[in-house]
């Protein structure tokens, strides 16, 4: 079986919203322990729906194609939806990644929250 699933690699190398939008409504940056990789996360927000969603990273093949995911499963939702993606929902919507990549997911689960969380802090929420 080959290590990595066909939407993996679909997302590595052709992957959806990267890059960044100027004038967003939430801004988050994580790195990853483990590695010290660095993802950036960038949303429109309009009546609490994300309307558009980029990334940039300066990370793995495997933390693009769960960003590349991420993004794709949190644009046109809710804020609230978007809080309760986790790591394994999107490793699952690429049909699995390998165990000791696992941790690469969790940088775009991580990037969305924390941009979110900046998001509702600065509404006073
Ligand atoms: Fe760092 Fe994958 S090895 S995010």
């Amino acid at each position: 079986m080959a290590l990595y699933s066909e939407k993996v690699m679909d997302h590595f190398l052709h992957p959806r919203n990267v890059g960044i939008i100027e004038d967003a409504d939430a801004v988050g940056e994580v790195g990853n322990a483990k590695c010290g990789d660095i993802m950036k996360m960038y949303m429109k927000i309009e009546n609490d729906i994300i309307t558009d969603v980029k990334f940039e990273t300066f990370g793995c093949g495997s933390a693009i194609a769960s960003s590349s995911m991420a993004t794709e499963m949190i644009k046109g939702k809710p804020v609230s939806e978007a809080l309760e993606l986790t790591n394994k929902a999107v490793a699952e919507a690429l049909d699995g990644l390998p165990d000791y990549k696992m941790h690469c997911s969790v940088l775009a689960q991580e990037a969305i929250q924390n941009a979110l969380e900046n998001y509702r802090a600065g509404k006073g929420d």
